[in-house]
């Protein structure tokens, strides 16, 4: 108990998913949270993303456990919305810790090159966004959090006559995170503000239990079922498993959070189960 004790972190996707688990893990642990979440879907995205019940039922656990909450809806797109909801809950919870930028969409199998523009605007200017909303309120040995993903550190693609413009985007917006974490490390390290990425290899939410994944995972099938993907998912890691649970990823995130990683910055945390070091198994790099 009392890892975060009374630190503010605000999270972005905090309505499901690895951002819900990271919000109650946090709150085990001391800390009142600042969320937001879109709350709606987006067009290229083919499988539905959360709603206000899903922001609403983050918010009922995190109160279940004695701390407080600030949840509003706002998209990761729209920068004015991130500062207004980041001074509202400055205002009401006093202070601000830490930044979890770790909204995100995967609008895999679409063929059109506004699913790479949506993706990116997302997963890579919506980090960039929350990073300016929280910079402000951040003291000297704050931490930002951006998460990744496995994609960003592999090669990006398969060779096809039809690039999947959706998955190429993906790859390529979390490869913009990882340099983005790398660069602001630089910049921020005067302030002793920490900035790591957090790489998951598959988690078990809402985003990897879709129809897209399905069929990315077992293109052989017309209309595959979770069932069908589970021996697929498998191949990812070294470990033999199809995925994390959010909660791994919530417990990097507490470590990142917590003042236990006061001198790690510019770091690429992989919770991938092997997924990397199997595919590269070369010495590391320095
Ligand atoms: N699930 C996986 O297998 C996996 C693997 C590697 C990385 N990731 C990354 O982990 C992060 C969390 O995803 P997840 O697995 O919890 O999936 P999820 O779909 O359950 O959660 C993502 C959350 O982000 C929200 N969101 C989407 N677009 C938004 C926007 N424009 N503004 C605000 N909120 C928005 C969604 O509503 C949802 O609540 C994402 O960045 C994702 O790319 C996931």
């Amino acid at each position: 108990m009392g890892r975060v004790q009374d630190k503010v972190v605000f999270i972005t996707g905090a309505a499901r998913g690895q951002g819900r688990a990271e919000a109650v893990r946090l709150a085990e642990e001391g800390a009142d949270i600042i969320a937001i979440d879109v709350c709606e879907g987006i067009d290229s995205v083919d499988y539905p993303l959360a709603s206000r019940a899903d922001l609403d039922e983050t918010v009922r656990l995190v109160e279940k456990l004695g701390r407080r909450i600030v949840a509003l809806p706002a998209d990761v797109r729209d920068p004015a919305a991130l500062q207004a909801a980041v001074a509202e809950g400055v205002a009401q919870l006093g202070r601000l810790d830490s930044v979890v930028a770790q909204a995100g969409i995967a609008p895999i199998g679409r063929a059109e090159a506004q699913a790479f523009m949506d993706v990116v605007a997302v997963n890579f200017n919506g980090v960039v966004n929350a990073v300016q909303a929280a910079l402000p309120h951040l003291p000297d040995g704050g931490s930002v959090i951006a998460t990744g993903s496995t994609a960003a550190l592999m090669q990006s693609s398969d060779m096809t006559s039809r690039p999947d413009f959706g998955k190429l985007g993906y790859s390529f917006a979390k490869r913009s995170v990882a340099a983005f974490v790398n660069d602001l490390a630089v910049a921020l390290a005067p302030r002793r503000i920490r900035v790591n990425a957090v790489h998951p290899t598959n988690c078990n939410t809402d985003m990897l239990n879709s129809e897209p994944m399905y069929r990315e995972f077992r293109p052989d099938l017309e209309n595959p079922t979770r069932e069908d993907a589970l021996p697929a998912f498998h191949v990812m890691t070294a470990f033999g498993l199809p995925y994390v649970e959010p909660r791994d990823i919530a417990d990097m995130v507490l470590f990142l959070v917590s003042d236990e990683s006061r001198y790690v910055t510019g770091m690429q945390m992989r919770v991938d189960a092997g997924a990397i070091v199997q595919r590269r198994p070369q010495q590391p790099q320095f």
